[in-house]
């Protein structure tokens, strides 16, 4: 199952861009989950350090389905809107409570496929340091990071939305660095490399 989380708190563009994606991945024959974080309670994590002691977070919010799905899914797609040259708060918030997936199980999600698609509102808005901040997160958890391969798609799918989802429809740029992520995405699940 591949898993795509969607880190805006609206139904806009990062929605549009990652549900595009899960809908090609299914074209494919893959099964897929989409989860989003509009309209979700998911507290910050607190470092209290319950999880270490415990297996499992303290805080019993949305995080728990989303627990779920990533100990599923063989593949995850986080979409974030860029903001202040980064992921969301919301997108940060479910990088740092996966620690309780890590204290329940070191492995939890190391060899699965990982790869970002950023949506920013300007075309230079920092869609780069974004894809880093979630491929530094795959790195970290042994995730497989995936980008989008050099011509075109360097660090994994980028989107300028111009702040309207008509906008990140017109973006066929944006669209064909997708494109070119998710073969390489696909190359990986199927474990035969690039
Ligand atoms: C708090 C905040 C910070 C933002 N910072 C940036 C930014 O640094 N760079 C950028 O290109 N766009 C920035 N934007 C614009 C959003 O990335 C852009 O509107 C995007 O399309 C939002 O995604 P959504 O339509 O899926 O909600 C910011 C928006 C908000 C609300």
């Amino acid at each position: 199952m591949i898993l795509g989380i969607c880190g805006s708190p609206r139904r806009q563009a990062t929605e549009h861009v990652l549900e595009r994606a899960l809908s090609m991945l299914e074209d494919d024959g893959l099964e897929t989950e989409f989860f989003t974080v509009r309209g979700k309670n998911i507290s910050p994590c607190r470092h209290c350090d319950y999880c270490l002691r415990n297996k499992e977070c303290v805080l019993k919010d949305d995080m728990f389905p989303l627990y779920e799905l990533l100990r599923r899914a063989a593949g995850i797609i986080i979409a974030t809107p860029v903001y202040n040259g980064g992921v969301s708060a919301q997108i940060k918030a479910i990088m740092d409570r996966c620690r309780a997936l890590g204290a329940e199980d070191y492995d939890s999600l190391r060899g699965k496929v990982g790869m970002g698609i950023a949506v920013g509102g300007d075309r230079c808005g920092g869609q780069e340091p974004a894809l880093m901040q979630i491929h530094t997160f795959y790195i970290l958890n042994g995730v497989i990071p995936i980008s989008g391969g050099s011509f075109g798609a360097n660090l994994g799918a980028c989107f300028w939305s111009r702040d309207t989802l008509e906008g990140v429809k017109e973006d066929s740029y944006g669209f064909k660095t997708l494109k070119k992520t998710l073969g390489m995405f696909k190359r990986f699940l199927d474990s035969e490399g690039p």
